[in-house]
């Protein structure tokens, strides 16, 4: 998409990783041509062979409609820095010992592409760093003899969540672009004018989001210092709020209220919102845990103590531990009860399984004595990585099939389809009618008229009535479920 005013500018975006595998797909769809570079050889060579290493709705369509036209992909940084007029690193900024952000992919990154500079440049922090990281990279360019005026660093975070990163990228809340100059400024907004300006969302084939012609996105330019800042105040203020309604929840509990209601009408507040007060078995993922301990650590750094974000951090960390307690406490004792999991992920919709509250929960099991039957619709294969199958643990092709004669089922993420089981086939399934839900996806109301032991988070506990011949005897036999 080409329209008049509109610039075609060449990027390189240095790092195939989540961001920067759909930033380069999403810089190719609104028109610009993407160099997309990597030093994993064999991601490179995946890519240009047509595959798709990550899970992500709308990328394998995106990936296909530009791949050997506007979008290539290599393994030569300085030809594609030397191409390029905008640079973006996204590579990864993992934690580090201390809880600080590890910039040292980064670091590398500036040096090579510093190497690499012919011509001016501006060069793009895409991936989630520290305030001052914009400095450190100016300088680390500098040292390597690259005059002032040849280059520019700016800061342009990403909002996007996995499992819906296109879309967020495409049809985003915001953009947040900071920069020091008017001539950086000018280059970044004009990559994004197809979004801004309200052209893409015209195209037949874009797309589709909350963003229009008519409201397009607004862009929002700042100083490079109060973009860096924004993207981890964004992600600490998302774990705060989370870690925030899973302790109301746990006194929903205790005081025999349902939090989905509570949530509700703390939501209806427009100070408040609805978005990201749904309770659980804690928050994961490749950026909350990471963000909000290098946040804290940047507050450190500069001398402000952040005990909030501690705080938040130690609820989240309990709230998994509660929910194992209520394992416990629905089936007594662990060792070698059977455990249908349903959900690996750090949550529906990924195949991510960095930092999940699943796996710290199904280690636990195992751990404890139980035999763990799992199902993940994309997950699996990641995390056999870390729970590889065994006798204890199996990994299964459907969500009966983990139910399969199991004492109790477990609900670990919100992959939609979990929330849409067939439950008499379920009730059958299972060796026990127990199901604990730690993503809230059922009614109680419905879970116990269906004859299940319910147990989920924020909500008061439901059992079946005790049955004389035995507490947890099977409602139905083969026959009468309808299968
Ligand atoms: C998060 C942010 O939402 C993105 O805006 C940000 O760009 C991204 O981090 C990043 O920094 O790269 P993501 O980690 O993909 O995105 O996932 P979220 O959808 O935010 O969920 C994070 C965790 O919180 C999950 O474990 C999820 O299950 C949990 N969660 C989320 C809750 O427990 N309750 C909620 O109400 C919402």
């Amino acid at each position: 998409m080409r329209e008049a005013g509109m610039e075609s500018v060449t990027i390189a975006v240095v790092g195939s990783g989540y961001v920067g595998l759909v930033a380069a797909a999403c810089f190719a769809e609104i028109g610009h041509r993407v160099i997309c570079v990597d030093n994993d050889e064999s991601k490179v060579k995946t890519l240009r062979e047509g595959g798709v290493p990550i899970h992500e709705e709308y990328l394998p369509e995106l990936l296909a409609r530009h791949r050997g036209d506007r979008l290539e992909f290599t393994t030569d940084l300085r030809a594609a820095a030397q191409a390029a007029q905008a640079i973006f690193i996204a590579v990864g900024t993992p934690q580090s010992r201390t809880g600080s952000a590890d910039l040292s992919y980064v670091d590398a990154v500036a040096s090579e592409i510093a190497r690499a500079i012919d011509s001016y440049k501006v060069i793009v922090e895409k991936s989630t760093v520290p305030v001052y990281t914009n400095e450190w990279i100016r300088r680390v360019i500098e040292r390597n003899g690259v005059p002032t005026e040849m280059f520019d660093v700016t800061s342009n975070p990403e909002f996007l969540r996995e499992g819906t990163a296109v879309v967020d990228f495409l049809q985003p809340d915001r953009l947040v672009v900071g920069a020091a100059t008017e001539r950086a400024s000018q280059l970044l907004k004009s990559l994004y004018a197809p979004l801004t300006s309200g052209e893409y969302y015209k195209l037949t084939q874009a797309v589709p989001g909350p963003c229009s012609e008519k409201m397009p996105p607004p862009l929002l330019a700042t100083s490079t210092k109060a973009a860096e800042i924004i993207k981890h105040a964004s992600n600490a203020f998302l774990a705060t709020k989370i870690s925030f309604i899973n302790v109301v929840a746990n006194i929903c509990e205790a005081a025999g209220a349902d939090v989905e209601e509570v949530a509700r009408g703390i939501g209806m507040d427009s100070r408040i919102g609805p978005k990201f007060l749904r309770a659980g078995v804690g928050y994961g993922g490749s950026c909350f845990p990471k963000d909000v301990a290098a946040f804290r650590h940047v507050a450190e750094t500069v001398g402000v103590d952040f005990g909030l974000l501690r705080e938040v951090e130690k609820i989240n960390e309990e709230q998994k531990l509660r929910f194992f307690q209520k394992i416990r406490s629905a089936l007594w004792t662990f060792r070698a009860k059977k455990i249908g999991v349903l959900g690996l992920a750090f949550k529906g919709g990924t195949d991510d399984v960095r930092e999940s509250p699943a796996l710290d929960v199904v280690k636990r099991l195992l751990h404890e004595g139980c035999i763990v039957t799992a199902f993940d619709p994309a997950a699996t294969e990641r995390s056999k990585e870390f729970l590889p199958p065994s006798a204890e643990m199996r990994y299964a092709d459907d969500p009966y099939a983990a139910a399969q004669d199991a004492d109790a089922l477990l609900i670990l993420n919100d992959w939609q389809e979990f929330g849409e089981l067939d439950l008499a086939k379920l009730h059958y399934t299972l060796r026990y009618p127990i199901v604990i839900d730690g993503r809230n996806l059922y009614a109680p109301a419905q879970m116990i008229e269906q004859g299940f032991t319910y147990l989920s988070v924020g909500r008061p506990g439901l059992q079946q009535p005790a049955d004389p011949s035995g507490a947890f005897r099977r409602a139905q036999t083969k026959d009468d479920a309808t299968v």
